[in-house]
């Protein structure tokens, strides 16, 4: 499928996703959130894959939501065009989703890092939250995931005063995954990726699902979630595989992946 603002890739069993709007840094717009969410529910659909890679260009993952796209617009605009509620549907997807993230990613863009499962960054990687140098305050999660992310306090420093943060200090925070060199970024995230896809889709499902229980819901609920989980997968060939290779010391062969 051809997209406006995204090339998308099959590489193996990974679907790749590179932002494509150079002359915006990647500014997301409408036509990026429907082209990111149409690429990637069309991964999830496809047995095939089993990890997603989200990328943009060396010097910015994405600058943020389209400011000049949002400018005019008023308050009932906003609510009534909904134009970033697809981006829910994005951050919905079952299939382990990695961003690699090099230089800005900023407001939308750190946001949309926050709704994949993995960030690595490249060391040039800069992540901020600085909607309020525009009179606004992040709109696609940055209040709410960036908590869980790092707490509170360094939450509420980046939101509040807009300021940038480098990959490093990204990283000590809790934000970033993994940091490697900028030469690395892609080599890295297809490996993470290829890693994902070979084991068995189910399990890897259930693990997303009971990852993102823990980021919404109490410690309780959270771990009923798992248990049941955890003993659903009991059913399945690849548990019975898995178990049965470590027995005899070989690898296993999944049939799920
Ligand atoms: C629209 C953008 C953009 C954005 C960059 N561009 N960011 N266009 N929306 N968010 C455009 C610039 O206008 C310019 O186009 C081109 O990309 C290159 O950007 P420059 O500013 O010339 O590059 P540079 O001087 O290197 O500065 C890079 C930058 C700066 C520091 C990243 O571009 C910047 O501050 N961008 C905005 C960051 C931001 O505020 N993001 C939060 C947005 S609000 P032209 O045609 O002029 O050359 C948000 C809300 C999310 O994300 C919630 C939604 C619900």
């Amino acid at each position: 499928t051809e997209y406006a603002t995204i090339l998308t890739e099959t590489r193996g069993r990974v679907g790749w996703i590179t932002l494509n709007r150079p002359e915006a840094l990647n500014a997301l717009n409408s036509q990026v959130c429907a082209d990111v969410v149409a690429a990637a529910t069309a991964f999830d659909r496809d047995p095939v894959i089993g990890a997603i890679v989200v990328t943009g260009s060396e010097r910015a993952f994405a600058a943020g939501a389209d400011i000049k796209e949002m400018e005019s617009k008023s308050s009932l605009d906003m609510i009534m065009g909904d134009h970033f509620g697809g981006w829910a549907e994005f951050a919905g997807v079952r299939t382990p989703v990695i961003a690699a993230v090099s230089g800005y990613a900023l407001g939308g863009g750190c946001e949309l890092a926050m709704m994949c499962d993995i960030i690595l960054a490249a060391d040039t990687a800069k992540f901020g939250q600085p909607e309020i140098n525009l009179a606004v305050i992040p709109g696609m999660g940055g209040t709410q995931r960036l908590i869980r992310a790092v707490g509170y306090y360094k939450a509420a420093e980046l939101v509040l005063t807009g300021r940038l943060m480098g990959a490093e200090e990204a990283e000590r925070a809790g934000l970033v995954s993994r940091v490697v060199p900028a030469a690395d970024l892609l080599d890295e995230a297809g490996k993470v990726a290829d890693t994902i896809a070979s084991k068995s889709l189910p399990s890897v499902f259930a693990a997303k699902a009971a990852l993102d229980a823990a980021m919404e819901t109490t410690l309780a609920e959270g771990l009923r979630f798992e248990k049941q989980a955890f003993a659903g997968l009991f059913d399945t060939q690849d548990q019975k595989e898995g178990m049965a290779a470590f027995r005899e010391k070989r690898a296993p062969s999944f049939e799920n992946r």
